[in-house]
C-alpha cells in the first residue's frame, strides 16, 4: 500500500463549560456544551509500526516506546488493549483547532478524536459512556483530579447536565444561545488552578463549600432558564456565577476586564470558562449586539474571538 492511503479519519468537538466549573470537581453540577465549529482531527495511515503525529506541535510519539505520561500513546494503547488488538502498525495523524490549555476542551477533544480514528481503521465501534471513560483516563494526564465533564461532552457532542460519577443528562435548549468566547491569550493549565482551589478549599472548607453551593443554586436556576429560552436572566446568572469564581479565587484581571468590557458593550452577562487563571470567557450577546461586543472584547485585549450558537 502506498505510505499516503488513508485508511481512516475522525473528529471531535471542543466545549465551552457554561456554568458550575471548579464546583464540579465537589460533586455539585455544571452544564457544559460542544462547541463543533472548532474541532481536532485524527487520521489514520499505513506505516512501520505505530506512532502519532501532533502536526501542530511538530512531535512524533513512538506509542510502544514512549513513556506511560504520554497522553496520545496513552490514548492509543487504551484504545487497542480495550479492543484486544496489537498496537497495528499504522501513523494517526492529529491536528487541532482548538487552542491549547484554554479551557476549550482541546485535550479531550485530541483523545476522542483519536480513539475513533481508530475505531474507524478497526472498523470497531464502542459505546459512548466506554469511550468517555478511556478519554477520562488521558484527562486524568492533564488534570490531575477532572471531574469527568470534559470528556463527557466531548464524546455526546450534546449540551450536558453533569454530576461527578454519574451518567450525564441531555436537556433542550428553548431558544438559541448566542455565545462569544474570547482568548485572553494567557495559557493557563487547568492543573493549577484546580490545585489552588484544593488548597484554598482545605485551609477555609466552609467557605469554600459555601460558594459551591451558591454555584450549585445558580446552575439548577441556569438550566431553568436555557430550557425557556430566557436569555436576560441567564446573563444575569453568568455575571453571578462569575462573582462567585472570582470568589474562589480563579479569575484573573485580563479575564475580569474582558467580562466587565463585553457587560458595557451590552452583553447580557458574562464569566470564564474551564479551569480560569486565563484562557477564555464566554459573554452571551443577542445577535443585534454581538458585533459591538466582539469590537469591545478587542479594544479588551482579547487575543481572539469565537462566535457560537448554541441550540
Ligand atoms: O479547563 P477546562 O475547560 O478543561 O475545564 C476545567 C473544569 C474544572 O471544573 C475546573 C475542572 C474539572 O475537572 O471539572
Amino acid at each position: 500500500m502506498p505510505e499516503q492511503t488513508l485508511i481512516a479519519a475522525a473528529h471531535a468537538p471542543g466545549k465551552i463549560i457554561l456554568f458550575g466549573e471548579h464546583a464540579v470537581v465537589y460533586g455539585r453540577p455544571a452544564i457544559a456544551v460542544p462547541l463543533s465549529d472548532v474541532r481536532a482531527y485524527a487520521s489514520v495511515f499505513p506505516a512501520k509500526k505505530c506512532r502519532v503525529r501532533a502536526l501542530d506541535l511538530n512531535r512524533t510519539v513512538d506509542v510502544g516506546a514512549a513513556a506511560d505520561d504520554d497522553p496520545f500513546a496513552l490514548i492509543v494503547r487504551l484504545l487497542c488493549a480495550e479492543l484486544g488488538q496489537p498496537l497495528p502498525a499504522w501513523r494517526l495523524d492529529v491536528r487541532s483547532d482548538i487552542p491549547i490549555a484554554s479551557g476549550l476542551g482541546s485535550g479531550a477533544a485530541i483523545a476522542t478524536a483519536i480513539a475513533r480514528a481508530l475505531l474507524a481503521g478497526f472498523g470497531a465501534e464502542m459505546e459512548p459512556s466506554r469511550l468517555s471513560a478511556l478519554v477520562y483516563e488521558v484527562e486524568k494526564l492533564h488534570h490531575g483530579t477532572p471531574s469527568g465533564i470534559d470528556n463527557n461532552v466531548v464524546v455526546y457532542e450534546r449540551p450536558i447536565w453533569f454530576v461527578r460519577d454519574q451518567q450525564p443528562e441531555f436537556f433542550s435548549i428553548g431558544s438559541p444561545l448566542h455565545l462569544l468566547v474570547a482568548d485572553t491569550g494567557i495559557p493557563s493549565p487547568t492543573r493549577h488552578t484546580v490545585a489552588a482551589v484544593r488548597q484554598g478549599w482545605q485551609a477555609n472548607k466552609s467557605h469554600y463549600e459555601s460558594l459551591f453551593d451558591a454555584i450549585a443554586e445558580i446552575c439548577h436556576a441556569a438550566r431553568d432558564a436555557i430550557r425557556s429560552g430566557h436569555a436576560p436572566a441567564l446573563g444575569q446568572l453568568m455575571t453571578q456565577n462569575q462573582t462567585l469564581l472570582s470568589q474562589i479565587g480563579v479569575s484573573s484581571p485580563e479575564l475580569d476586564r474582558l467580562c466587565r468590557a463585553a457587560s458595557v458593550a451590552g452583553a447580557l452577562g458574562a464569566k470564564l470558562s474551564g479551569g480560569g487563571g486565563g484562557g477564555n470567557m464566554i459573554a452571551l450577546t443577542k445577535p443585534e449586539n454581538t458585533d459591538s461586543i466582539i469590537k469591545a472584547l478587542k479594544n479588551a485585549g482579547a487575543a481572539r474571538t469565537l462566535q457560537v450558537t448554541v441550540s
